[in-house]
């Protein structure tokens, strides 16, 4: 936990942007997975970590404007909880350690709502997106669970967006930790990989890393033979000889920040030559991104940059053609690289999805609805203090070629007779997380092999 100030300053400064009303934290529960007594691994609320530090279940927190006032309201433990769950600090231990002395009964929410509703006041919640929330928020505000996003509040949003997006040194302290975690995490993938293995070996001796230091994972694991599959938690394979693996893992530390890399390597000792080419493209968009990761530019330019180098690559080789400044505009790249370039990382490992990409992301402007810029979670003006993923990556995804060339999609662009010799290939992609400072960017944690040489030498 940081020092009591350090929430006390984070809620002192949310009030006053806000301005007015009651904002209400809902804070995690339990909640279950099979049967009511066994539940998902626990994990607090990021928001509800960010003002008030406690990851304890079951605790909700007011803050009211006008009155000044920060209350949590709790309930003890029960002789029952204690038997079976071990004991906790109290309520009043857990509130006094990030500054807060007027704790409530959980009982009493629902009357300080009420009161404040009765008075004309405006109560504040962020958008739900847990069942248990949306039950809650019917519970306390009478709210159609239908109704709620719409009915959350943007000041609210905003002003926490205002907060979490720009990383202190404290914080980037806790992320950078979170990374070498995660790094060690694919430094291990890369030297234990063998033809032979199951795919949910490696997840497992990855998951051993990132559990090891009282941490967790920051998303489920990508441990895969079939890295064309953007989000593919099978790990059922068998890894061959001649395949490549790509792993996307990360770590959430003892404070719940996180890390988020992603690596491929070759399964057996070394690339095939057809391997290299395509992943060197790829490692040359990298790296183009990287180069161009400075405050004032606009994230979604450099997406579109990264994609004409990653067009410029496939067009040397003959699976694309004509202008690639234009094939990416147009959006044709986006048969190999259909996803974003990067997205914010903090507490979440896509930081505050919850409280919408369009303000996180996008600073309150409107998204793309084009294939591949869809996916692109962050498209704002970079500003010192964020920390963001760079992760660009080339996928050969037999159905959406299919599609693409049946449709005759960007025939001016893409080589469709070419790019059928590669349904058999994968995909791949190397991810890392920077922060932006105000002279440019550093990378964060500790460094993951990535060119081919470096990947090959920890195979020898
Ligand atoms: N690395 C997993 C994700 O960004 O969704």
């Amino acid at each position: 936990m940081f020092s009591k100030e350090t929430y006390i300053h984070r809620r002192t400064r949310l009030k006053k942007e806000v301005g007015n009303g009651i904002l209400l934290f809902l804070g995690n529960a339990e909640s279950s997975m099979n049967y009511a007594d066994n539940t998902y691994p626990y994990r607090q609320d990021s928001t509800f970590l960010y003002f008030f530090g406690s990851d304890y279940a079951g605790l909700s927190a007011v803050l009211d404007v006008e009155e000044n006032k920060d209350i949590i309201f709790g309930d003890e433990l029960t002789l029952d909880d204690i038997v079976w769950m071990g004991t906790q600090p109290s309520i009043r231990e857990k509130s006094e350690r990030v500054g807060i002395t007027e704790i409530r009964p959980v009982a009493q929410l629902e009357e300080y709502l009420k009161k404040a509703i009765s008075q004309g006041r405006k109560i504040h919640y962020l958008p739900p997106y847990r069942g248990e929330h949306i039950l809650r928020l019917f519970e306390l505000l009478r709210i159609p669970p239908d109704q709620q996003a719409k009915g959350s509040s943007v000041d609210f949003i905003r002003a926490v967006v205002n907060q979490r997006n720009y990383k202190s040194a404290e914080e980037i302290e806790q992320i950078e930790e979170a990374v070498t975690i995660s790094a060690n995490m694919h430094i291990k993938a890369m030297q234990m990989i063998r033809p032979g293995m199951k795919e949910s070996e490696v997840a497992a001796a990855v998951t051993e890393i990132a559990l090891r230091d009282e941490g967790n994972l920051s998303f489920p694991v990508i441990a895969t033979v079939h890295g064309q599959t953007l989000h593919n938690h099978y790990h059922g394979h068998i890894a061959q000889e001649g395949q490549m693996f790509l792993l996307d893992a990360g770590a959430e530390n003892r404070m719940h920040y996180a890390g988020d890399l992603s690596s491929t390597f070759p399964v057996g000792k070394r690339f095939t030559e057809r391997q290299k080419e395509i992943y060197n493209i790829a490692l040359h968009a990298h790296q183009t991104a990287v180069a161009a990761l400075q405050p004032g530019l606009m994230f979604k330019d450099i997406h579109l940059k990264t994609a004409a180098t990653l067009a410029e690559g496939l067009k040397a080789i003959g699976l694309m053609k004509g202008d690639p400044q234009e094939a990416a505009q147009a959006g044709a790249h986006a048969l190999f690289f259909p996803c974003g370039l990067g997205h914010m990382m903090g507490l979440d490992v896509h930081d505050m999805e919850n409280l919408g990409e369009v303000w996180v992301g996008y600073d309150g402007q409107p998204k793309s609805t084009l294939f591949g810029l869809k996916s692109l979670r962050l498209g704002r003006k970079l500003e010192p203090g964020f920390v963001l993923t760079i992760e660009p990556g080339i996928y050969f995804i037999p159905e959406l070629i299919d599609r693409w060339k049946a449709e005759k999609r960007f025939t001016e662009f893409i080589c469709y007779e070419a790019v059928e010799k590669y349904k058999d290939f994968g995909g791949l992609r190397n991810e890392e997380d920077y922060l932006i400072t105000p002279e440019g960017k550093r990378r964060l944690g500790k460094y993951v092999p990535t060119t081919v040489e470096e990947v090959e030498a920890m195979r020898s």
